[in-house]
């Protein structure tokens, strides 16, 4: 029961963690294969906020796109901006921001941007609603609320290997004793609504991975990152143990060299058009 002040931000525990595989993976991430629903609204000179921006790529591309506008990367922790400030100094970008803040309790006035992008944040968060109102609060009238998050149970994949359906439960049984939601991006429409959001539109794409280089990537990241100590210690607290654990990273790996892989992680995509 939810006996709790509504005012005070709760912010829920990030299951991925930021070990090396994981920011290498979302380092991986652009804004044309992760953002293409929100570039079409883009024009230079806007201010936009990335919330949740991890090791900044996306941030960075986005910056590029809106120069000489200002863009601010906000992370609730220091250890990505360290990868997102040393991607910016190797791409000559002085001007974009990095610096900590809590998404669910914005360190920004009221309609200081134009544009306010969040792309898979929403699924490791307690309360998305009210991270949907900071976003539209700090974002100016006739401004855009951009976001993006996959849904962990619409995936698919072939082989369907045993040790892979594993890790799915045991992933979404973690997300959610952290209070988070990983099938995010079916419940982005009832999001928008109990946030208030009124002029939205709502899209769908998918990342694929169904070449042998894309494949291998992918599982042996995806093996590294749920062998990893960040995974293992939640694992344990839903009954996940280390042979578990070893298993689903085998599976990974045999899934990685398989040479018919393939895999789709759709993406739900809201963009809502702030009043
Ligand atoms: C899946 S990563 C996505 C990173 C980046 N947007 C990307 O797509 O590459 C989610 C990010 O949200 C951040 N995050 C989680 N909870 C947060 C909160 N309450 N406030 C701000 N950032 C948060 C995490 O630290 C993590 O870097």
């Amino acid at each position: 029961m939810d006996t709790g002040d509504s005012t005070t931000a709760r912010p829920t525990r990030y299951t991925h963690g930021h070990e090396v595989a994981t920011l290498a993976s979302h380092g991986r991430r652009t804004a044309a294969n992760s953002a293409a629903y929100l570039l079409p609204v883009l024009e230079r000179g806007m201010r936009l906020l990335d919330v949740g921006c991890g090791p900044g790529t996306i941030t960075l591309d986005l910056a590029e796109i809106l120069a000489p506008g200002q863009v601010v990367g906000l992370e609730n922790v220091e250890a990505p901006l360290v990868a997102a400030r040393s991607a910016a100094q190797a791409r000559g970008d002085a001007r974009t921001q990095f610096r900590t803040g809590e998404a669910l309790d914005l360190p920004f006035d009221d309609d200081s941007f134009d544009v306010v992008h969040a792309h898979q944040v929403l699924q490791h968060l307690s309360e998305p609603v009210r991270a949907l109102q900071e976003m539209a609060r700090v974002c100016r009238p006739g401004g855009w609320v951009a976001v993006r998050d996959a849904d962990y149970a619409a995936m698919a994949w072939h082989p369907e290997l045993p040790e892979l359906e594993e890790w799915r439960t045991l992933y979404r049984a973690v997300a959610r004793a952290n209070g988070a939601e990983p099938d995010a991006a079916r419940r982005l429409r009832a999001w928008a609504l109990a946030a208030g959001l009124e002029e939205v539109s709502l899209t769908v794409s998918a990342w694929n991975y169904a070449d042998t280089e894309a494949c291998r990537w992918w599982g042996n990241s995806q093996a590294d990152r749920y062998a990893g100590a960040t995974f293992a210690e939640q694992a344990a607290r839903q009954g996940g143990t280390a042979e578990d654990l070893e298993r689903i990273a085998a599976g990974w790996r045999a899934w990685a060299s398989a040479p018919d892989a393939w895999f789709m992680i759709p993406n739900g995509e809201l963009l809502a058009r702030i009043r």
